[in-house]
């Protein structure tokens, strides 16, 4: 018994490990729903960063023409997260919604992930139709061995 347990003991803490840098990480690439990206935390890919400053303006800093939500001013302690039709949300600390993305009328509800991609440029993609190792189809909300296997880009 002591090796199943070893095992699971292990399964366990990785799932910790890629949710603990998910939640909290500010140098990926990659938000999921259900993911908050804090104050003064960013998506990182190298050339690029894409940030939730702290004056609550959600900037885009690329070798382009980046882009910002110009929400300079409009709340504080602001968050960055995405929801389950794929809409990017800020919020402000004080629980309003400050800005949002918008969502197309037919999306889906499930999981997104907004990927900062390689050429320094944001898009919301999903939800996934194929997934390594044993993605369950269909399944509207991953559980948490689901979650951690969704790889950084
Ligand atoms: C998080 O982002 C801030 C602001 O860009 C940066 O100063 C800090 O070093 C980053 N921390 C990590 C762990 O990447
Ligand atoms: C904003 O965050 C700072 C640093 O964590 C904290 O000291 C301050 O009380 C927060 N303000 C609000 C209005 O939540």
């Amino acid at each position: 018994m002591a090796v199943p347990f070893l095992l699971v003991s292990i399964a366990l803490s990785t799932v910790l490990f890629f949710l603990t840098t998910l939640s909290s990480a500010n140098d990926s690439n990659v938000l999921l729903t259900g993911d908050v990206l804090g104050t003064d935390s960013q998506l990182y890919y190298p050339g690029a960063t894409f940030v939730m400053q702290g004056d609550c303006n959600l900037v885009l800093y690329n070798k382009g023409r980046g882009f910002e939500s110009n929400t300079y001013g409009e709340g504080v302690n602001c968050t960055l997260s995405l929801g389950d039709r794929g809409q990017l949300v800020i919020t402000s600390s004080a629980g309003f919604t400050v800005w949002t993305s918008g969502v197309a009328g037919n999306a889906k509800t499930g999981k997104y992930a907004a990927v900062l991609r390689p050429d320094g440029e944001v898009a919301v993609y999903g939800p996934a139709v194929w997934s390594t190792p044993d993605f369950r189809f269909g399944a509207a909300w991953p559980n948490e061995a689901d979650l951690a296997a969704i790889p950084m880009v």
